[in-house]
């Protein structure tokens, strides 16, 4: 079983990359045979989908001189995906924005259908639940099956390894993924 968390945050090693992996670190310690990968998106470079429809026809995007296309195999290959974001503004940060937006080219041909998923946000006070209903947006559109959630509370970097609540439920969470797939 394939395992692949993703992080939206620019900060490769914030909170939102501390509680997926949180989430992955349970799954392997539950399922030794699982194969579990992480990726931040911060440090990578993703454009926004031009919106130019040209993914219909060719059933894949036609953007291809940035990050996107490495990652979204990943996507394509796993079982389970978790994914985390940071909220920016009560809602996803710009880069999971970006991320997902370009997923459009593989909604054609379903190649995410039926994959289990895990929605992750991290906020420094409110509008995590926002943020959390447009990963399910994406995460329908694409007829994942929805495994859980997880919201933190974390505002400083580090600020995550203090909510206990969240790092229990990201335990859980990862156990239960552990025996999917
Ligand atoms: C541009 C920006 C917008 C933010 N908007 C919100 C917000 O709407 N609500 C909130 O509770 N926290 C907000 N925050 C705080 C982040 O959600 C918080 O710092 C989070 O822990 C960052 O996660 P990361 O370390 O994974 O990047 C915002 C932070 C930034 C930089």
């Amino acid at each position: 079983m394939n395992v692949l968390g993703i992080s939206g945050s620019m900060q490769a090693n914030g909170n939102t990359a501390y509680l997926v992996k949180q989430i992955l670190e349970a799954v392997t310690e539950t399922n030794a045979e699982a194969t579990c990968e992480f990726v931040s998106l911060g440090g990578h470079y993703i454009t926004p989908c031009t919106g130019c429809l040209q993914c219909r026809e060719k059933k894949e995007c036609v953007i291809t001189n940035d990050d996107w296309g490495g990652i979204a195999e990943k996507m394509a290959e796993c079982d389970v995906l978790v994914i985390g974001t940071p909220v920016y503004y009560y809602d996803i940060c710009g880069q999971m924005k970006n991320f997902i937006d370009r997923t459009y080219s593989l909604w054609h041909d379903r190649r995410l259908s039926g994959k289990y998923v895990v929605t992750v946000a991290v906020n420094g006070d409110t509008g995590a639940d926002r943020a959390l209903e447009t990963l399910e947006g994406f995460a329908n559109a694409h007829e994942f099956i929805f495994a859980g959630s997880v919201i933190g509370k974390a505002f400083l970097p580090g600020d995550i390894k203090d909510d206990t609540a969240a790092l229990e439920n990201a335990v859980t969470i990862g156990k239960k993924i552990a025996t999917l797939g």
